[in-house]
């Protein structure tokens, strides 16, 4: 049998940074769930799909291949083949794999390639539903979560690192927004497992996150 470990949360809570290692720290395959609805807010915005154009969009969940290849480790997302582990990053397409994440039937087509990964392998697994709705039967949840202001500046760092302008507001605004939608979708929408263990990040660095999850992990595996 697989192990699994569910991570959800808001989005800028840290959770693929602290998944990603947990990862290598105990040789479980990490599955960013975030990069598939990104992949698909991608394919929505090159066709031209809009969230109302429920044919299309019908139309594309029966046409459109999104798949998963692992590269030293790291996944790649590929959309009809190609990868577009580049082009996912950015926060136009953020926003549209939010919005087309309000869709049932785009969830049901992922939900279905992340379950089959989670088959397979011992799994860390990140996103918004893993543990109420994707793997419900996960041996450890995690709701992973950090205030609006927190998870604003760490976004401002790293976009102003990269010698990106912004500003700090605009950050909070889009994040607050981001959770509204994603928290009060109809179908699987973002909450706390009943079963998961709350960390809040606020006041905590990478490594004491890191080092939480991975005690959690051990705590578990001992009382099996
Ligand atoms: O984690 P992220 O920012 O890459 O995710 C992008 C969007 O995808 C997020 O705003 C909501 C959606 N998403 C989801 O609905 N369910 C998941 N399991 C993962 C992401």
């Amino acid at each position: 049998m697989s192990y699994s470990i569910a991570i959800d949360g808001p989005a800028g809570a840290g959770k693929s940074t602290i998944a990603k290692n947990i990862a290598k720290k105990l040789k479980f395959i990490y599955v960013d769930t975030g990069a598939m609805y990104r992949a698909m807010g991608l394919y929505f915005l090159q066709n031209n799909i809009k969230i109302e154009e429920t044919d299309k969009i019908n139309q594309a969940c029966s046409n459109v291949n999104i798949s998963i290849e692992y590269v030293e480790g790291e996944q790649q997302v590929l959309l009809n083949g190609e990868n577009v582990n580049g082009l996912i990053r950015t926060e136009e397409v953020g926003k549209m794999a939010s919005s087309c994440a309000t869709q049932k039937q785009v969830r049901l087509k992922l939900v279905e390639l992340q379950r089959e990964l989670a088959k397979k392998t011992d799994v860390i697994m990140d996103g918004r539903d893993i543990g109420t709705y994707v793997l419900p039967e996960a041996n450890l949840k995690v709701y992973l979560t950090a205030s609006s202001k927190e998870r604003a500046g760490r976004r401002w760092k790293e976009l102003t690192d990269k010698g990106i302008k912004c500003d700090i507001n605009d950050i909070e605004k889009d994040i607050i927004a981001r959770d509204e939608q994603d928290m009060n979708r109809e179908f699987a929408p973002l909450k706390q497992a009943e079963d998961a263990i709350l960390v809040d990040s606020s006041h905590l660095t990478i490594d004491e996150v890191i080092d939480r999850i991975i005690e959690l992990y051990q705590h578990k595996s001992n009382s099996l």
